[in-house]
């Protein structure tokens, strides 16, 4: 396996602050303080003790960042001496877990057009490179929801998925990564990426982050416009029975949102979205039930070593503790090995 590096972006950029809805830069307090004195009150943050406030939840999210890494690391151990899996067999990627339709499409996309696949794929929007098809059956996503269950009220420790999301699991630290998320990434959604996506997969999807995210009453209900740290992803829907929490897609990001046009999609169980990860997005809220979806961050080294999807600058490479880091490699840019 290539070795994989971070961006050091990570610390310092894209810090979202729900109370305040915005995305912030920290380098230090000067900075903080030139950059947004002018616009914090507008944003509802109008007197010293919230901006002291305010500064020190950054902080806090930026300790939690350093942190982060070596925790994980931890974490992995322990689940992997401690965990009992509720059902083994889940951990690996089968044909029967496949919904036919979707081993039809990864079939017929190699040496094929869009047109010539379109009978096993929805187009959501041709501009947008929004598209649609049903990949997982519906047993599946029981079976699936049931392992995530069983992990939920375990007593072992457990991992945020994301910076936004505060519900959900990491699966590959229980045990998805070897075979069930990397086969899922290489044997089936890289080739239909080389179709749908060839500019954003470049030479090959060579690592991933995978999470779940849970959305219930008193828990999570929506999820804030953003892009991912990802140059394709897939949003796959596991169940259980909700209403509302419709995905929106609006533009890329060097669009405004006030001049984009958005696209509303609902979602099925067994269903996936697949977009790019520039592509702006949110949830709307939960009106009830419960939802649970599995998201797939594909990344290509050979596109984001040129330019960091979260900077927009070329990569400050760091040195991840382990694993695929952000899934930028040292091909193009010197390593530097600081935090
Ligand atoms: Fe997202
Ligand atoms: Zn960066």
């Amino acid at each position: 396996m290539s070795k994989f590096y971070n961006c050091g972006c990570y610390y310092s950029r894209n810090i979202f602050i729900k109370k305040y809805n915005t995305h912030f830069t920290y380098h230090d307090s000067q900075q903080f303080h030139q950059e947004y004195n002018k616009i914090l009150p507008s944003l509802g943050c109008d007197t010293e003790l919230k901006k002291t406030l305010l500064e020190q939840e950054i902080n806090k999210e930026v300790d939690r960042r350093k942190n982060l890494e070596s925790e994980a690391f931890c974490r992995k151990e322990l689940l992997q001496k401690l965990y009992k899996p509720l059902d083994p067999s889940v951990y690996k990627l089968q044909d029967c877990y496949l919904d036919p339709k979707f081993k039809l499409l990864v079939n017929s996309c190699r040496n094929s057009t869009k047109k010539q696949i379109s009978p096993f794929l929805d187009i959501i929007s041709e501009e947008k490179q929004l598209y649609g098809f049903p990949i997982f059956a519906e047993e599946f996503c029981c079976l699936i929801l049931k392992e995530l269950d069983h992990y939920a009220e375990s007593d072992l420790p457990k991992g945020k998925p994301n910076s936004m999301n505060k519900y959900g699991v990491l699966i590959d630290e229980i045990g998805f990564q070897e075979n069930f998320s990397n086969v899922l990434r290489t044997k089936y959604l890289d080739p239909l990426s080389a179709l749908l996506f060839p500019e954003w997969r470049g030479e090959r999807l060579d690592s991933h982050k995978i999470f779940s995210v849970s959305y219930k009453m008193g828990q999570d209900l929506d999820l804030d416009y953003h892009y991912d740290n990802s140059e394709v992803t897939l949003n796959i829907c596991l169940g259980k029975s909700f209403k509302g929490s419709e995905l929106y897609f609006g533009d890329t990001k060097a669009v405004p949102i006030f001049d984009s046009s958005c696209v509303m999609v609902p979602h099925k169980v067994g269903y996936g979205i697949f977009h790019r990860g520039q592509q702006l997005h949110g949830a709307l809220p939960l009106i009830s039930g419960e939802r649970h979806n599995l998201i797939i961050w594909l990344r290509s080294s050979s596109v984001r070593n040129k330019k960091c999807p979260m900077c927009n600058l070329k990569p400050a490479l760091l040195v991840p503790s382990n694993g695929y880091g952000d899934g930028f490699t040292d091909s193009t840019v010197q390593v530097c090995n600081v935090l």
